[in-house]
């Protein structure tokens, strides 16, 4: 079985790692547009034109499944994707919205980019929550490419949500798990993280999908050292590379 996942860059490699921890026996495909990135700044019809050139590799790979790897594409278009393609098509945060509701917990933080805050995804569907939605759009350009000043930037987003001791935090955009130990380092106390890679991880499993050898292909459509630097970080198994513009 064949998966195929994506995302704007090295977020969605949180998302992948947590899978294959779980799934190690599968073939592999990964997508990451940093040609375009970030994606949390972009219109609902740039992101169609994107995503959907990203899908039709997908197909043209023969993958079986397609998980998408971004909150900002999961909250923005899943269902016109669902519409315009028959392949099963997974989004990343139905499980998570899911994981909190049965958790039982009064208030939450939700962390994310732009697009994701302003679609409400989270607030409009865990109604007896109380939700705070921060949008974090400083938080990518500085994982991707080191722009800013990081201590600035957590500083910026949160404050607030350190004066009230908030511990509910929902990393709604799958490159901010890279950030949890500097997030949990500002605050300065104990975080219940909402890891929306690991969430999703467990979901997987219960599908049970047919194993195979594992394989792990990646492609992103611009690759530069610091992009090299920042995959070896994070996947620490064997695969191949390669740069392809769709
Ligand atoms: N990692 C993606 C997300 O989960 C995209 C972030 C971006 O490119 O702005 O939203």
């Amino acid at each position: 079985m064949k998966i195929g996942v994506f995302d704007s860059g090295i977020g969605g490699l949180t998302v992948l790692k947590e899978i294959m921890y779980k799934l190690p026996k599968f073939h592999y495909i990964y997508y990451g547009d940093t040609l375009h990135l970030p994606y949390g700044d972009k219109t609902k019809q740039e992101l169609l034109k994107l995503v959907s050139k990203i899908i039709d590799f997908f197909i043209k790979e023969k993958v079986d499944l397609i998980l998408i790897a971004c909150g900002t594409v999961s909250s923005t278009i899943y269902d016109e994707l669902c519409n315009l393609y028959s392949i099963k098509i997974l989004n990343i945060i139905n499980s998570t919205i899911e994981k909190i509701e049965t958790d039982k917990i009064q208030d939450i933080v939700v962390l994310a980019t732009t697009r994701t805050i302003n679609s409400h995804v989270f607030s409009n569907s865990l109604e007896n929550i109380k939700v705070t939605e921060i949008a974090c759009p400083k938080f990518v350009p500085l994982l991707e490419k080191n722009i800013g000043n990081k201590d600035n930037i957590l500083d910026e987003y949160l404050r607030a949500i350190k004066l009230d001791r908030k511990n509910n935090i929902v990393l709604g955009c799958t490159h901010y798990p890279l950030l949890q130990k500097d997030i949990e380092k500002y605050l300065g106390y104990k975080v219940n993280f909402y890891n929306m890679g690991k969430i999703i991880a467990e979901k997987i499993t219960d599908l049970n999908l047919i194993n195979q050898d594992f394989m792990l292909e990646m492609y992103f459509s611009l690759i530069d050292d610091n992009l090299l630097n920042n995959v070896k970080r994070i996947i620490d198994v064997e695969y191949k590379i390669e740069q392809i513009v769709l």
